[in-house]
């Protein structure tokens, strides 16, 4: 079965902090591995849980293999751009004599744009490199990206020194990436939202500035953490009617927590039916996890309904 994430090279997964963009790169990381793809999961200067999610190695600057067919990094800007100021300017001389020189080093903190791209770069170069036999050393690469403000600062990055820069290596580099980036056959965003209502209305402009002002193509919408219904919609409202509780009575105990429960179910109903009246690309569902999400076993679920 062929699958919309098959064929990227580039995967850039975001969305409001603490939604589940870092379990969700863990799950499509596991799928795509199956698959037999070579897989690199790039987060940048985060603290990093992926490496618990899928019980391998701590992940730092250097890339590390966590699972069969996956691999890790942690990008952190000022080594990405020490990496990134050695491959351009080869010569290891002049690079010293370039960027270890303070007033430089202030000079490419000011650069807009500069400290972004330093990360997102580094993240595309791993598309780029290939293994002695030509193939590609990654099938794809998953960018876990920082949370919404950040993440859209990143990829602001490039595309500011593409409209800016001078002409010359740095603007070419960065107009490849950017014309990955804005392919829809090699690369794609996954946003990742919760069932509740203020994540779905910052999904949905997300979803227009991805569009409109950065012109990137969105692959799917992952919905993360729903519950699975316990009530149906007349259930739901029999529990919500007012009466008088007493909370001393287990009876009414039981009927204050199926209430919270309905509650959050009416949220989550009219989350999901806003969303598919919204948005025109794939929603992808994972259910909330309620014993130890942070588990292989539990990432390996979650990676079975991703399609
Ligand atoms: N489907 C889920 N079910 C239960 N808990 C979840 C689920 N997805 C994420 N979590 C929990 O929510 C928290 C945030 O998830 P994480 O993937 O780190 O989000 P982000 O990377 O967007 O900040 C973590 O504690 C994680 O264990
Ligand atoms: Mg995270």
């Amino acid at each position: 079965m062929t699958s919309p994430l098959d064929s990227r090279r580039f995967l850039y997964v975001t969305g409001k902090g603490g939604v589940g963009k870092t379990t969700v790169t863990a799950a499509v990381a596991l799928v795509l591995a199956s698959r037999g793809k070579r897989v690199l999961c790039a987060m940048c200067q985060a603290k990093e849980r992926l490496s618990a999610l899928l019980e391998g190695p701590p992940v730092g600057d250097e890339i590390v293999e966590l699972q069969h067919n996956i691999w890790a990094v942690n990008i952190q800007p000022e080594v990405a751009l020490a990496e990134y100021g050695q491959m351009t300017l080869k010569v290891r001389a002049v690079y010293r004599a370039v960027f270890e020189n303070r007033l430089v080093k202030a000079f490419l903190r000011a650069t807009p744009g500069l400290y972004q791209w330093a990360m997102l770069g580094k993240a595309w170069y791993h598309t780029t490199e290939t293994l002695p036999d030509g193939s590609p050393r990654f099938d794809v690469v998953i960018v876990d990206a920082p949370s919404t403000g950040h993440g859209l600062d990143m990829l602001r990055g490039p595309k500011v020194i593409v409209d800016v820069a001078p002409p010359g290596l740095l603007r070419r580099e960065a107009e490849k990436a950017w014309s990955m980036f804005s392919d829809p056959k090699r690369s794609g965003v996954v946003l990742v939202t919760l069932p509740e209502e203020m994540p779905v209305t910052e999904t949905l402009d997300l979803l227009e500035t991805m569009r409109s002002d950065l012109k990137l193509p969105v692959l799917e919408v992952v919905v993360n953490g729903v519950l699975p219904p316990l009530f149906s919609s007349e259930e739901r409202g029999a529990l919500l009617a007012p009466r008088d509780l007493d909370p001393s009575q287990l009876g009414d105990a039981a009927l204050a927590a199926g209430a919270r429960r309905a509650r959050r179910e009416i949220v989550q109903h009219d989350a999901l039916v806003r969303l598919r009246e919204s948005v025109d690309v794939p929603l992808v569902y994972l259910p909330h996890v309620f014993a130890d999400v942070d588990s292989l076993k539990a990432i390996s679920d979650l990676a079975s309904r991703i399609h």
